[in-house]
């Protein structure tokens, strides 16, 4: 009996391969179009029955990682029964070539899998996290990164990165700030683009390109309290105008998936949310790709009290546009009942497999499924030793130098420094969270291994002074006689990599335990000595204790598997940083939400007396934070020459070109991020007090000038209005180009 069902299965997997492979041959040599894939899709679909339909639309999760709740242990006994499309959590070229040759001889269909993974900053060569990739204000670095991600994670049978996470975050209490590019529009979106062409290169059929995920549908960084999964409730201006466009960018950009956000957004799930995946991503942006649920999201519309079970929220989901459910079970046990009860409308189940199978199409698993799965390019590609160095660049590159008192920086090669905290020698923690298939060991590069390369080790003293968390003082002595025995105190402190990230949320955003006593005690014991604080966290932190005790500060965020070779650049000048802050830092956790392109309220408080009674301020703190977005010192000085606009009027056509001159005053060659910011000073929905509207990072040499263009057309000024049109009004506008958003405007122009 089994020999006589193998052999039906073997002819029909035969004739399916022999009709899809002699169409792919052809349309292959031809650089199929989409047309021709969904003619296959079509022609394949016919053969399926509603059973392995829904196959396409459910995933789960291997062993290789765990990233959710819940785990399923047969997912093996599901593939052969054709009741997954997709997996995630398996990687190795070994694994996947493993699991596919379940899905592709042992189903009567032979449907290869897709296989997905959280390839978020890095796969085995780790970047610095998301949060200081943005801090980098390079896309062309982003993008290259990104694509060595892909080529690493490709090799090893991934055809798909949940990335990038693309919300906008604002409030550092949320553990998942560091995995998006800040709080700014402008700049979230571009950086968007770049992942996404990162990840996808321009043929999603070669073998080392993956495809993007756009997440997290929408606004998840907007959570209550910053509190991971909490509430969200927004206005229009906010959704439209803030939280939806870097996910329009990455549609614009060509990304193929979409992920939901585990949040409710007004009143409804989004797992579950027909306004936000019908209404805006399929009718109003025509996004053609699929949408995938977020871990468990199908059945958390139970607890969020808006399914009354398991089969209804697997109608509310398929009907409000998702496509596939990872890891909720509920359309593998539910959907077909509920197509044959009549209460779903079995199309939704067809657009659903259709848009799946047409991306497996696209990426040519049908015409060998086993592309991606190859142990020899694994073997190859895995930590190549220019990705290495790409990741050591990056690490520079993204670090922010938030203060430099009296030049303390660089550090002179020969001084003798003490080398203090709990995350000097560190390795585990340096490549941050969300790091893939990172080592958290044996091939990161501590700190400390990169000032190696610059001092000798009889000019390090060592010391780890304490823990990042707990009470311990037992090594306070230590550190103060490595401080007292050394010319400079370098100081390597910060958070565990698991205060960040998904469900890890603080509601104290100072440096944890024990270590800014640490600082304290240092500094009173060494009251003159220089001390330069190195940091690494995954969020804005509340530094106002540091500010005033450290001479200098070097923001690293985790800067990834080759972070300690890139911060010793920093330090030692071989890179003159350049990065600036793609997020606010508060004075204190009670400013939060505090960001740059705030609203000015109707009682703004007036410059010249910000104390003043009545006015939207604080009685225990100034409303400005500690380091504004766009900040980030340089060892050179750039000043910055009035902007010079081509006209002082513009109609709607026409382009307006901005211009200043930015010259490099100080003693060392280097990047700056030349920012333009432009402030519409009235609308018919009020407007931030500052957009950034372009930046350009430029090299100057000592003693150099660059003159840097922006053009701005109507386009740039548009914003959605009262009517929810995205459209532009026309007025007075403030502009200004400069090196930080922290400025006063000076210049206007009109549009009429
Ligand atoms: C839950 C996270 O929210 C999501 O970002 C991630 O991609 C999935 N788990 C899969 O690991």
């Amino acid at each position: 009996m089994t020999h006589i069902l193998k052999t039906q299965n073997f002819i029909v997997v035969a004739l399916t391969f022999c009709f899809l492979s002699c169409k792919s041959s052809v349309a292959q040599t031809a650089s199929p179009s989409t047309t021709s894939y969904e003619q296959k899709v079509d022609s394949l679909m016919n053969l399926m029955t509603l059973q392995e339909k829904v196959g396409q639309t459910v995933m789960y999760s291997g062993s290789g990682a765990v990233t959710g709740p819940t785990v399923n242990k047969n997912f093996r006994t599901y593939i052969k029964d054709a009741e997954v499309g997709a997996m995630l959590n398996v990687y190795s070229a070994k694994a996947t070539r493993d699991l596919q040759k379940l899905a592709v001889e042992e189903t009567r269909l032979g449907i290869p899998l897709l296989f997905g993974y959280d390839v978020i900053h890095g796969f085995r060569t780790i970047f610095p996290i998301n949060l200081g990739l943005a801090a980098s204000w390079d896309l062309e670095d982003i993008e290259k990164g990104t694509r060595i991600a892909a080529e690493e994670a490709s090799a090893v049978g991934i055809h798909w990165t949940f990335a990038p996470m693309v919300d906008i975050a604002r409030d550092p209490r949320w553990g998942r700030i560091s995995e998006g590019a800040g709080e700014d529009v402008y700049l979230g979106s571009k950086i968007a683009k770049a992942y996404v062409h990162g990840f996808q290169g321009d043929d999603l059929s070669k073998d080392n390109t993956i495809l993007a995920c756009a997440k997290h549908f929408v606004g998840y960084g907007a959570a209550q309290a910053g509190r991971d999964y909490h509430t969200v409730n927004m206005g229009h201006d906010e959704l439209r105008n803030v939280y939806l466009p870097p996910f329009k960018a990455a549609v614009d950009a060509g990304v193929e998936t979409f992920m939901t956000a585990f949040n409710e957004l007004n009143g409804v799930p989004a797992t579950a949310n027909k306004f936000i995946f019908r209404d805006i991503l399929r009718d109003e942006w025509n996004f053609k790709g699929f949408v995938v649920t977020d871990y468990t999201a199908i059945n958390e519309l139970i607890p969020h009290g808006f399914a009354k079970d398991q089969k209804h929220a697997t109608k509310l989901a398929i009907e409000a546009g998702i496509d596939q459910d990872m890891m909720s079970s509920a359309n593998r046990l539910h959907l077909a009942d509920l197509v044959n009860e009549g209460e779903v409308d079995v199309a939704l189940v067809n657009d659903a497999c259709r848009r799946i199978l047409l991306t497996k199409y696209k990426l040519g698993l049908f015409d060998d499924p086993y592309k991606y799965c190859n142990e020899q390019r694994e073997k190859e590609v895995i930590y190549k030793p220019e990705f290495l160095e790409a990741a050591r660049q990056s690490a520079a590159m993204c670090s922010v130098l938030l203060k430099n008192d009296e030049k303390v920086l660089p550090l002179d090669k020969n001084q003798t420094i003490a080398l203090i905290g709990p995350l000097a020698k560190d390795k585990e923690n340096i490549i941050g969270n969300w790091a893939a298939a990172g080592d958290r060991r044996g091939k990161a590069i501590s700190v400390h291994q990169g000032i190696q390369e610059y001092l000798n080790d009889s000019k390090i003293i060592f010391s780890k002074g304490c823990d990042i968390e707990g009470d311990d003082e037992s090594d306070f002595q230590n550190a103060i006689n490595a401080a007292k025995g050394a010319d400079k105190v370098v100081m390597v402190m910060g958070e565990d990599y698991d205060m960040s990230g998904e469900a890890a949320c603080r509601t104290n955003i100072k440096l944890p335990g024990r270590q800014t006593d640490l600082i304290k005690a240092i500094r009173k014991a060494v009251p003159d000595k220089k001390i330069i604080l190195v940091l690494m966290n995954g969020r804005p932190l509340d530094l106002s204790e540091e500010d005033m005790l450290a001479d200098a500060i070097l923001e690293t965020w985790f800067p990834g598997t080759s972070g300690g070779y890139g911060v010793a650049d920093v330090l030692f000048g071989k890179y003159n940083p350049s990065a600036k802050l793609p997020v606010t830092f508060p004075r204190t956790l009670g400013q939060v939400p505090i960001y740059y392109n705030m609203k000015n309220t109707g009682r703004p408080i007036p410059a010249n007396n910000p104390k003043d009674d009545y006015k939207s301020n604080y009685l225990d703190s100034p409303n400005t934070p500690l380091y504004p977005f766009g900040h980030g010192l340089s060892y050179t000085n750039f000043e910055y020459s009035d902007v010079t606009l081509s006209a002082n009027t513009i109609g709607f056509s026409d382009t307006l070109s901005a211009s200043a001159t930015i010259t490099n005053t100080g003693d060392y060659d280097g990047y700056e991020v030349v920012q333009l910011y432009v402030h519409d000073k009235v609308g018919s929905i009020t407007r931030p007090v500052k957009e950034l509207k372009g930046f350009e990072k430029i090299f100057l040499k000592k003693g150099e000038s660059k003159t840097v263009s922006f053009d701005i057309t109507v386009e740039d000024l548009k914003f959605y209005n009262a009517e929810m049109k995205f459209d532009v009004e026309p007025g007075e506008f403030e502009i200004a180009i400069k090196g930080t958003s922290d400025f006063d405007f000076g210049q206007t122009f009109t549009l009429e």
